[in-house]
């Protein structure tokens, strides 16, 4: 249980100033598991109380965790004056101060990015000690032979000296220009070069997994969803 004062909860979440929900609260326009507050000093558990603000839901949990479907086009940053970023694409009632991407891709990959306000969490998921797979499907230019699959299974070294370690490999199709991969580390660029380390170029890449959990298949691009909690536990399993 974490019990804070609703002003307070309220605040923090929604950006609105104390001042402002006393107002609302005046009004009739804020409830507490369906009851009308009046005294916003009132405590409230944020992990399992239900409040509304002119009849919508606020998230009023400590954290939230946000599945992204990213499109094309869309960059993966908190704020940018000409592109539009990941977290222009979260609406209204999921936004709040401080989210941001756990981890990157790239303007032109496409799925699952994780958007969140828990800085713990997002380093657990991205450091390579943890062991957090993050897997991709990748179109290529051309095939890769089975000499180059076995480089990228057991790890490689670039010429500038960046180490990529083991990664899963697993071919789709039958000409070797379609695969899934799994990597447990998220340098710059990662997968587009990887696939250049062994003469080949991706030409798509989206991201479809991270950890134990998969991008919603009903979760078309450029929408997002809140991640339940059950969903979270298989991030790390
Ligand atoms: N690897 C890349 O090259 N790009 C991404 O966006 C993600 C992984």
């Amino acid at each position: 249980m974490e019990n804070e004062r609703l002003d307070k909860i309220i605040s923090n979440v929604t950006g609105i100033s104390r001042n402002e929900l006393k107002k609302a609260a005046k009004q009739g326009r804020i409830t507490l598991n369906g009851n009308t507050v009046n005294d916003l000093s009132q405590k409230a558990d944020t992990e399992n109380d239900t409040v509304t603000l002119d009849g919508e839901v606020i998230n009023i949990k400590k954290h939230i965790y946000i599945m992204l479907n990213k499109p094309e086009g869309v960059i993966s940053s908190t704020d940018d004056k000409t592109c539009r970023t990941v977290i222009d694409l979260i609406p209204d009632g999921l936004y709040r101060k401080g989210l941001f991407p756990a981890g990157r891709l790239d303007k032109d990959t496409t799925g699952f990015v994780l958007i969140t306000d828990d800085g713990e969490f997002a380093h657990n998921i991205l450091s390579p000690k943890k062991h957090v797979g993050k897997t991709y499907i990748v179109g290529l230019s051309v095939p890769v032979n089975k000499n180059g699959i076995a480089l990228l299974e057991n790890g490689l070294t670039l010429d500038d000296g960046t180490v990529f370690k083991p990664a899963e490999i697993t071919a789709l199709d039958g000409d070797n220009r379609m695969f899934r991969v799994v990597i447990f580390e998220g340098k710059y660029h990662q997968i587009k070069r990887m696939f250049d380390a062994v003469g080949s170029e991706v030409i798509s890449l989206k991201r479809i997994k991270i950890g134990g959990l998969s991008l919603d298949k009903t979760l078309e691009e450029g929408c997002c969803r809140v991640i339940t909690n059950e969903e979270l536990k298989l991030i790390n399993s």
